[in-house]
């Protein structure tokens, strides 16, 4: 059942082109993109001013990583709220608010009665799903499955790719429908979308470093995270599955905090990850990212820089450059996490670890 592989985790991680590549399919009909499971009606869509993601760990990383998506195509603000801590605020919520929740098994209580929160303020809720026919997309005005196939492994891997992909497909039909992108640039979102399948296999594919890295780092007792824009929530989920099943310190920064404490942390030796934008984005970043690469190597760091091919800028800094390819800027997360997964996944099975069953953990939280 886990096709030769150590792990269902290892199995997951290494599916995750096709799984993206069916969350992906048969979307575009006469050039347009279709989103036939969106039953909220077009108008409705059209006076939506608000919306909140709400979900809980892993699927709320991925919540964090396609707000920064759908504000920059749609111009609607996005809040990413872990459903536990929503339900409790007594949340700005109306009849414009678009609430998603993203809930791999569907089942997440907290989740769950977020939704129904919302749903008693008036506020249109669509589900990003995996589970067919599980309470949240059933109780959801809308659903969105994923069609990545189950996850059996409790650390979520191609879950988190899907719901990525799932959550642009729908902020690039958000913004078909209320006219924020032209047809053609919908198109040309669409094309590289679909081409980043091929990208992940190229990751999954290049992954023996990252697996030598693991096993000279079997022993490390504290791993640090950083990132900046969609690097970020990256940072945060490189930072979970460490914790999660190799039971090892780990955090993940927004790597411009760094000053404002965490760097204190950072002492001869310390591991720290840095996700790296491309070069060819917004350049201020990519340079300030390089800053912070140099800023962490002055204090003693071991910097394991993940960074675009071709991008030369970080060689000087980086103890490991480990390469992805290119494609935009607001998808990379869907390559640059790879090599985190595949981190944690070896790191915990050189442990000798149940890296399928963590302690403590269940797949699906239905309990408060
Ligand atoms: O089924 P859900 O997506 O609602 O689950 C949410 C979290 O419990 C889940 O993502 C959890 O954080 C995973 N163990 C992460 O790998």
């Amino acid at each position: 059942q886990k096709g030769g592989y150590a792990s269902f985790m290892a199995k997951e991680i290494h599916e995750q082109a096709s799984a993206v590549a069916d969350t992906l399919r048969g979307r575009i009909e006469d050039g347009k993109l279709q989103l036939d499971e969106m039953k909220i009606d077009e108008a409705v869509l059209r006076t939506i001013d608000k919306i909140v993601v709400v979900a809980c760990g892993t699927a709320a990383n991925a919540g964090a990583v396609v707000k920064y998506a759908i504000e920059h195509w749609c111009r609607i603000p996005v809040e990413v709220e872990l459903a536990h801590e929503f339900r409790y605020r007594d949340p700005v919520v109306t009849e414009k608010t678009l609430v998603v929740a993203i809930s791999q098994s569907g089942e997440t209580m907290d989740t769950l009665m977020a939704v129904r929160h919302a749903q008693e303020q008036g506020a249109k809720v669509v589900a990003i799903c995996n589970t067919r026919g599980s309470t949240i997309p059933r109780e959801a005005d809308a659903a969105l499955y994923l069609h990545v196939g189950p996850e059996i492994a409790v650390a979520s891997t191609k879950a988190y790719l899907g719901q990525i992909a799932a959550c642009f497909l729908l902020g690039l039909f958000l913004a078909q429908v209320r006219g924020n992108l032209y047809p053609d640039e919908i198109a040309q979102q669409m094309e590289d979308l679909s081409a980043i399948p091929e990208k992940i296999q190229e990751v999954l594919d290049s992954s023996d470093q990252v697996e030598r890295l693991a096993l000279e780092m079997k022993d490390a007792t504290s791993v640090l995270f950083l990132g900046r824009h969609v690097g970020y929530p990256t940072a945060m989920e490189g930072a979970l599955k460490l914790k999660e099943i190799a039971y090892i310190h780990a955090e993940g920064f927004a790597a411009g905090e760094l000053k404002h404490g965490p760097i204190a942390l950072v002492d001869e030796g310390q591991p720290v990850f840095v996700i790296v934008p491309s070069p060819g984005g917004r350049d201020s970043l990519h340079s300030k990212v390089v800053s912070n690469i140099q800023e962490v190597r002055a204090r003693g760091a071991r910097t394991l820089v993940i960074a675009e091919e071709g991008d030369e800028a970080v060689l000087p800094y980086a103890d490991e450059v480990i390469r992805y390819p290119r494609t935009r800027a607001l998808f990379a997360p869907l390559l640059t996490v790879i090599p985190l997964q595949i981190f944690s996944c070896e790191l915990a099975t050189a442990k000798g670890l149940d890296v399928d069953q963590p302690r403590n953990l269940a797949k699906s939280v239905t309990v408060e």
